[in-house]
């Protein structure tokens, strides 16, 4: 299987590109834009990694070329989230059961908050097989004790959510376990072109008014987080 993994911003990838350049397989980095993907091998796992810039448009244009120019089989988002689940805490973790555009709105006209016209649900479902491979590598990534992975939806738009009224109609409207800028464009490209997708999320906030200065403390020992259980998710991937 080979895996495409997109990450927004630059820490979300750093240990992704370290490790491949490690590996002792070529890397072969080509542009296509302003995107700079990355091919070569992680644990095993034929692999292109890629920083695509924050925001869903960055993530869908991303996600389009992956499986239109480097024929992936399969893609996984991985970074920080702000939690909005019951109970999460920051440097817990979010596997994605499915996603949802949370600022697509064409409710003037009937449709369910998130939903897109010519689709049958605001919701694109994660791959199963993904989700568990994603939760038996935290299980395995030495993680600290205290610290959990939830499978629960992923809500995405274009806004760092920080306020009460915003995070409230998210999640009433959706009831998500997290929200970010990026997994639900991933997930709409996969979903359209056939190919199986994860989210994997690090909790760098909890999406309120602390966003903000909670996101600039941890939000780089959030993605190496994830991205530490990503690698670990693809030696899985490249052993079954
Ligand atoms: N990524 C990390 N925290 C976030 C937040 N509060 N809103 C949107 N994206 C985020």
């Amino acid at each position: 299987m080979r895996c495409g993994v997109i990450g927004a911003v630059s820490d979300e990838v750093t240990l992704l590109f370290e490790e491949l350049k490690a590996s002792g397989s070529p890397v072969k980095a080509s542009l296509r834009g302003n995107l700079e993907f990355h091919e070569g091998t992680l644990r095993g796992c034929p692999a292109v990694v890629v920083c695509c810039g924050v925001g869903k448009v960055n993530a869908a244009l991303c996600a389009q070329i992956l499986i239109s120019d480097f024929a992936v089989d399969a893609i996984v988002n991985t970074g920080s989230a702000g939690g909005l689940a019951e109970g999460l805490a920051v440097l817990d973790m979010v596997v994605a059961t499915d996603a949802v555009q949370h600022d697509f709105d064409v409710t003037a006209f009937g449709y369910p908050p998130g939903q897109i016209p010519g689709t049958d649900s605001p919701f694109w479902p994660a791959d199963p097989g993904l989700r568990a491979a994603a939760l038996k590598a935290f299980e395995r990534s030495g993680k600290a004790p205290e610290r959990r992975m939830v499978p629960g939806r992923v809500a995405s738009g274009d806004a760092f959510v920080t306020e009460a009224s915003m995070r409230e109609r998210i999640a009433r409207d959706f009831a998500p376990a997290c929200v970010e800028m990026e997994g639900a464009a991933v997930a709409q490209v996969a979903a359209v072109n056939r190919v199986p997708f994860a989210i994997l999320r690090s909790i760098s906030d909890l999406a309120g008014h602390e966003a903000t200065m909670s996101y600039e403390d941890f939000a780089v020992q959030a993605a190496h987080t994830s991205a530490g259980v990503v690698m670990e998710m693809l030696g899985i991937l490249a052993s079954t």
